[in-house]
This record gives C-alpha cells, structure tokens and sequence, in this order.
C-alpha cells in the first residue's frame, strides 16, 4: 500500500470526524485542545481476523496510524482466522482495560460471550467491514455497501458476456461464494444473484455443475487453496468437453485459487483464453492479474477510507455521541439493526486500474 497518502488519511479521518459532530448536530462544547487532552490515555483495542489477506493488515495499520494520530493508543491483534484466538485475544483486550473494541470478527456469531463482557465493562464495539450477529452489544458498524459488491461483479459479468444485447448464445458459468460464517457472503452472493438471476431463468447462463445455491459454493475462510481445489474438481467432472465462460468469485484470493486451477489445465492460450474472472479487494496479485490479462475484474473498497471511517466512529464513541450512519436499515444482525455506514465500491479491470495509482493505493513501481 502506498504510504505516501498517509497524510492525506489523516485528513480524512479529521474531516470526517467534524462531518459526524454536525451530522449530529451535537457540539461537545470543548476546545480541540480539551478534546486531545480526554483523548489521552485511551487505548483501542484492533481485532483483525487475520494476516493471510494483504488487505486485512493495511486496515489494521491504517487504523493504528489513525488512532494514535487522534491521540490514541492501539492495540492490534490478528486471530489468524482462529476463533478461539480472537476471542482469547479481545478478553484480554477487556482485562486490560481497553476503552474501545474494533472488531473484524472471523466468525460473526462467535463472540456473543466476549462482547457481553464488554458491555459489563462499560466498552463500546464497532463491527468493522464484518458485522457481528446474534448480539445486542455492537454500536455500529463501519462497511462497504457489500450487496452492491455482489451486483458490481454480476453485472461485470453480464457486460462482459453482451447478454443485455439480447441473442440466443448460451454460456457456462460457475459461481463461488466467501466464507460461510461471515456475513458478508450473504450479501455478496444476493448482490450477484439480483443481477444473473434472470439470465439463469432465461437459460443464457448454464451452471453445468448444478452447484448454484449458497451452501453449495462457500469457500471455508475464503482461502484461495480450497477455491483452486473445488475448481479443479469442478472442471474435471463437468468440463472436459465444454469451455468455462465466466467465474463468479467475490474475493481476490478465490480468483487467484481459480486462475491457477484454469492454467493447469491450458487456459490462457489462444485457443483456450480465460473466462470472464471477477474478484474483489484489489490485492496487489489480482491488480497485477488484471494487468497481464488473466483476472478479468475485481471490487475496490478503500480501506484507507474504511479505516478513516472507524476511526472517527470509535472518537464520537468515545466522546459519548453517536456515531455518524448513512444506513440505519440493512444490516439486522439478528438483535438489532447496527447503524452503519456504507462506503462506496468501485469496479476495476483492465480500462480503470490506473486509478489505484492516481488515488495513491498502489504505486506505479509496485505494479509493473
Ligand atoms: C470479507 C470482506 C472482503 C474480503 C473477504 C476476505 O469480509 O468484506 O472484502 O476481504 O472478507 O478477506
């Protein structure tokens, strides 16, 4: 990630904390020099699910930066895709004394125990990119728009494949989904669905495999090994005579796992060219993918901004306001609705990538 924009971050962070004071209307009466003194001594408490994604560690660095350039201490933990780790890990958080908890959780459901503890503590939760389900102890959460994740890489794939144009022409698809406890699957999937479904009923998109419901296609902590697997399974059993058209992956790692089960089966030749190939998260593998022509798409979400979007959260939080929502409707989390704020998705393939780089998310260097 380029650090060059760091500044800019800072900025941003700033901004929008003074954007969620008069969104609600709410003055704290202080100075900004009483303000950093309260700020002092507070430490906040960063549990991320895992190192194993390039993304999840620029959150978590981006969060720290933040954090402490508002004038507070962090503390930053990766479960490594362990639950019995994060929530180890976020108890200690609590017995140290932690004033706020930002929570990317690995499973969605598993923390109902720790986050009542938490509350006992008088600690405020922020539910970051991944919401946490089944509990009345979140204050708000901080995403994407992830149902419009999953419509940006349907239509990416309907765009690609002309099938608005109308014609006859038939074309194989198969479809992956991310991990199933993560709640963000759901709506990646849905997204995508609202926008194929049709061409599925109208017979323009064949699933050759069959496997077309949710619990079909998940991808166990959306890793990228178990995707290339299934994907070799899939294309042994039901492609040996026909041509993969299009993939639907929502994520970059399950895009990188299905593009090496294509090559070692002759994809990317002339005679055999890749199909349409989705993703999301702009990994640098995937950007530099789209570069050489193999990935086809993939979803940017800015963590800079996502992490600039936690933080002033967590400092109206702390403050004792409420924090900043542009959607107090969609995202039920089986308790409650979490008042969220949704940031904006940008599709990119191979016409639009040099975008990462005017926007100072990559440098020119780390892509050629
Ligand atoms: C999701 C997240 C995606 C992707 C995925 C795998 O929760 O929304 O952007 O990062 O996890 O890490």
């Amino acid at each position: 990630m380029a650090r060059g924009s760091a500044a800019a971050r800072v900025a941003t962070a700033s901004a929008l904390l003074a954007l969620s004071l008069a969104a609600c209307g709410q003055d704290s009466g202080q100075s900004s020099e009483e303000r950093d003194e309260n700020s002092e001594g507070g430490t906040v408490g960063i549990s991320m699910p895992t190192k194993s994604s390039e993304r999840w560690i620029a959150d978590g660095d981006n969060m720290e930066q933040l954090f402490q350039e508002a004038g507070y201490e962090t503390d930053l933990q990766y479960g490594e895709d362990r639950v019995e780790n994060q929530i180890a890990q976020i108890e200690n958080m609590i017995a140290q004394g932690e004033d706020l908890l930002v929570i990317a959780a690995i499973n969605g459901s598993s923390l109902g125990n720790v986050l009542q503890q938490a509350a006992d503590a008088g600690i405020p939760v922020i539910s970051y990119d991944r919401l946490l389900l089944n509990t009345e102890n979140v204050d708000c959460y901080a995403t994407f728009d992830n149902e419009k994740v999953g419509e940006l890489q349907g239509q990416y794939i309907v765009d690609s494949l002309g099938l608005a144009e109308g014609g006859n022409e038939s074309f194989n698809i198969e479809l992956f989904a991310g991990d199933p406890d993560d709640n963000n699957t759901r709506y990646f999937y849905q997204g995508a669905m609202n926008v194929l479904q049709p061409y599925f009923d109208s017979g323009r998109l064949v699933v050759r495999s069959g496997q077309t419901e949710l619990n079909d296609i998940t991808t166990v902590h959306w890793n990228g090994a178990e995707a290339q697997d299934r994907m070799d399974d899939l294309l042994t059993a039901h492609y040996r005579n026909e041509r993969v058209d299009a993939v639907l992956s929502p994520y970059d790692g399950i895009s990188i796992g299905v593009l090496s089960a294509l090559k070692s089966i002759g994809y990317g030749s002339d005679d055999l060219p890749y199909p349409v190939v989705t993703g999301q998260d702009a990994e640098l593998a995937s950007v530099k993918s789209i570069i050489a022509g193999e990935q086809t798409q993939t979803v940017f979400k800015d963590t800079r901004d996502l992490a600039a979007q936690a933080v002033s959260m967590g400092d109206a939080l702390l403050h004792g306001q409420e924090c900043e929502a542009n959607d107090t409707e969609t995202y039920d989390n089986g308790v409650k609705v979490v008042p969220s704020y949704l940031l904006e998705p940008v599709s990119i393939d191979a016409s639009n990538w040099r975008l990462l780089v005017d926007e100072g998310y990559y440098t020119e260097e780390q892509l050629s």
